[in-house]
């Protein structure tokens, strides 16, 4: 069955659907012919953000960790995406006490509302801070990567997944989970890329990267991102298995700001690396996709350089630099 035939007329929730992947993610889901229920407390995300799908979603300001917010989407769902989190190691370090609560009590009531409610199937957005540093020769990591997380976020992410699996062994949950690598594109306001771009915006001249440059990262562009949501939520064989979802070429901080410089079109600034980072980055976040690959048959298809060239575009419109 092909991803449209599985989501056509489907009553599908979206936990964090305001948020960067998933407002992209409700809009695919939206195009795809489901009915869309979105829950977000819009701690981080924006209601313009679904400015596109607003008006043929069920749009409902609420928490995760509220029962009863959850017990207003979740009655007749046939599919559960739960992205709703705290998406920030930096801030994961700074305030464990809002990633416990919002990542740990948010996931576990919203498989407690699951179960009251008997959601069809739940998909589980993990991430790849799970895995800690790489402990293997080539750097790369497998969805069989030893578990050692180095943030409160990781932490939370993998007390998650463990939750999930036992509820399925306990009530034969039908759940997915994917160990989402670094994600970009229009619609992030955080995080390095649009760090580099706001710092460039305000003085194209000079430019302070954080870290060494050494760092390396597996980006995938967003859309690449929802149409591996999509399809692992609809594929029968990911029933109860986790995947790493990436873009398949790994990168350095330092190639990426040439990159974006390059594609900006300004002359070169005076770049300054402050060569320390946050607690809990991880140098090395590179994946091995094989298994969704293999399995799935999913591929990335925009890019890095194309999905760039789109978040330049999309910063221009929304913040007008002088470039
Ligand atoms: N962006 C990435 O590179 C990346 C990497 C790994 C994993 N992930 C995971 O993917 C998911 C989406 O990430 P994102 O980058 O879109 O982040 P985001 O911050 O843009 O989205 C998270 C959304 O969850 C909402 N939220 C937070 N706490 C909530 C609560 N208690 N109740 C209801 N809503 C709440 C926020 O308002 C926001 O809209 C998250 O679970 C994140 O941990 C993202």
């Amino acid at each position: 069955m092909s991803i449209e035939q599985s989501y056509a007329g489907k009553t599908v929730l979206v936990t964090g659907g305001a948020g960067f992947i998933g407002s992209h993610l409700t809009d695919r889901l939206v195009a795809l012919g489901a009915r869309v229920r979105v829950l977000d407390d819009l701690s981080d995300g924006r209601a313009d953000n679904l400015a596109g799908s607003m008006a043929a979603i069920e749009f409902r300001e609420g928490s995760i960790t509220d029962p009863e917010a959850l017990d207003a989407v979740m009655p007749g769902c046939d599919m559960v995406f739960h992205l709703g989190a705290n998406a920030s190691v930096p801030r994961s370090s700074e305030r464990p006490d809002y990633d416990f609560n919002a990542n740990m009590a948010g996931t576990f009531q919203v498989l407690e509302a699951v179960r009251r409610h008997r959601a069809g199937r739940l998909l589980f957005a993990s991430s790849a801070a799970v895995y800690g540093e790489p402990q293997t020769e080539s750097g790369q990591m497998g969805e069989d990567h030893p578990l050692v997380p180095k943030s409160p976020y990781g932490g939370t992410k993998l007390a998650g997944e463990f939750m999930i699996d036992a509820y399925t062994r306990c009530y034969d949950l039908d759940h997915r989970r994917v160990r989402i690598f670094n994600t970009f594109g229009p619609r992030q306001r955080k995080y390095v890329m649009f760090d580099l771009l706001e710092k460039l915006r305000r003085d194209p001249t000079r430019l302070e990267v954080i870290g060494t440059g050494d760092q390396q990262r597996d980006y995938n562009y967003v859309e690449d991102t929802a149409t591996a949501l999509l399809v692992v939520g609809a594929h029968p064989a990911a029933r109860g298995r986790v995947y790493n979802i990436a873009g398949g070429r790994p990168v350095s901080i330092r190639a990426l700001v040439d990159h974006i410089i390059e594609l900006t079109g300004i002359p070169r600034p005076d770049i300054r690396y402050t060569m320390e980072s946050w607690p809990g980055d991880v140098v090395r976040m590179v994946a091995d996709t094989t298994r969704i690959g293999r399995e799935l048959d999913y591929q990335p298809r925009v890019g890095l350089e194309a999905g760039i060239r789109h978040l330049i575009d999309w910063h221009r419109e929304q913040f007008s630099p002088p470039w």
